[in-house]
């Protein structure tokens, strides 16, 4: 079954299972079996925001990892598939959630692939939807949003240019239902030209035809990247509250074009640029011009400072304060709120910005994941949220809450 027929399926088949009341996308079931630390974990949830407390190495992230696989990619670590594997338990592990979404009650399952037999093949992740196996993890996109914070993205601004720009598109995936398609289609272009040129490039119109598909999709990739921004930069603007509002844009040669002239003279500007550099290309073994190296550049609106500038508190702030924007946008776009993934945020905010922050994500309506070490933290989502502790990798409702 093509996937618009599942989702069209789903949709009937679970009408009378939606919670009405819930606008917020919900995970209601997660096993987990040989993922990381966890031999098997059964959670039964109601859909209320999930607080996971327990010391270091209990396996609180490891949860979040699991779950971020409920979306494309590769996951909130970007670890190689083989890698989430229980350690003596083999490379397999598979993890499967009921979660309810925009368009009913799914299930879904996902796991490291079976090898093919052919050892070149790579590692492939297969996702199951109600059963049935998905062409691609892609088309979870379909069904749910998936957003997350981790500590590692502390270090966002600082870092190189790459997690920018996986920062940047995946807000954009949210927000365009096309983005990622776009990003992939381009990529895939590029690929092909630097291997063909690499190989000698004499088949011209084979050349043409890649630059060609490069130019649309990338203009595509830059002008979704500047509209995406721009909507999550609105979206802070109108935002109150102690987190700050931020100037957010996507720099690079082709969203600069984007600025000065219409998508179509970008594109035929592109492909006449990718033309002429061949020579200089097949030098530098990649494309020395595209939306493969832009970046993102932030500014804290209210300092009118760069985010790189600011202190570490003021660029976690930044962070929050555009993960909730995106959420907000994802939700209108959806109807539905996403799955949101929030690790160790809350030991970083005093505690009006934590008060702030809880009741923010309790107004968005979403299933909201938090961990910390220490419960105490989260005294505020008290009776609004269900409580677990986590001990090496087993996983209690804490029994105050
Ligand atoms: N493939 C694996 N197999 C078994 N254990 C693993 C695997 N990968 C990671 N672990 C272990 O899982 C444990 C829990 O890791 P996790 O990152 O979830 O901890 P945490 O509760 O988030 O801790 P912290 O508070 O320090 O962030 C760690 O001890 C880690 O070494
Ligand atoms: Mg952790």
């Amino acid at each position: 079954m093509d996937s618009a027929a599942l989702v069209a399926e789903v949709h009937k088949d679970s009408a009378a299972e939606r919670v009405a009341s819930d606008p917020g996308t919900a995970v209601l079931g997660l096993s987990l079996r040989d993922f990381r630390n966890y031999g098997t974990l059964q959670l039964g949830l109601n859909g209320l925001p999930v607080v996971l407390t327990g010391p270091n190495g209990a396996g609180k992230t490891n949860i979040l990892e699991a779950l971020s696989f409920l979306s494309p990619g590769r996951g909130l670590r970007r670890a190689r598939l083989s890698e989430l594997g229980r350690h003596g338990g083999g490379p397999r592990w598979a993890v499967h959630a009921r979660v309810a979404t925009a368009v009913g009650t799914i299930s879904v399952g996902t796991g490291l692939a079976e090898p093919a037999g052919d050892e070149d093949a790579g590692e492939r992740r297969i996702v199951r939807i109600n059963g049935e196996p998905a062409a691609s993890a892609n088309v979870l996109s379909e069904y749910l949003d998936v957003v997350w914070l981790t500590p590692q993205m502390d270090r966002l601004f600082v870092e190189g240019v790459s997690t920018r720009r996986r920062f940047m598109d995946r807000l954009v995936y949210g927000l365009d239902g096309g983005h990622a398609r776009q990003v992939a289609a381009y990529e895939r272009a590029m690929r092909e030209r630097n291997r063909l040129l690499k190989a000698g490039g004499a088949d011209r119109v084979w050349l043409d035809a890649l630059e060609s598909q490069m130019a649309e999709h990338g203009v595509a990739v830059a002008a979704a990247r500047r509209d995406g921004l721009a909507r999550i930069e609105a979206a802070m603007a109108l935002a109150s509250g102690p987190f700050p509002a931020a100037r957010l844009s996507a720099q690079g040669g082709i969203e600069a074009w984007l600025a000065e002239m219409p998508a179509l003279a970008a594109e035929e500007r592109f492909r006449r640029l990718l033309a002429e550099r061949r020579g200089y290309d097949r030098e530098a073994g990649a494309a020395a011009e595209g939306p493969h190296r832009s970046d993102m550049a932030v500014w804290h609106a209210g300092k009118g400072q760069a985010a790189e500038q600011c202190s570490t508190g003021e660029q976690k702030a930044l962070l929050i304060a555009i993960t909730l924007a995106n959420a907000r946008l994802v939700r209108g776009r959806r109807q539905m709120a996403p799955l949101m993934l929030l690790d160790e945020v809350s030991a970083h905010l005093d505690a009006r910005r934590r008060d702030a922050l809880y009741d923010e994500l309790l107004a968005l309506g979403g299933q909201v994941w938090l961990t910390g070490t220490d419960e105490a933290l989260f005294a505020g989502l008290s009776g609004r949220a269900e409580f677990f502790g986590i001990a090496e990798g087993a996983v209690a409702p804490s029994a105050v809450h």
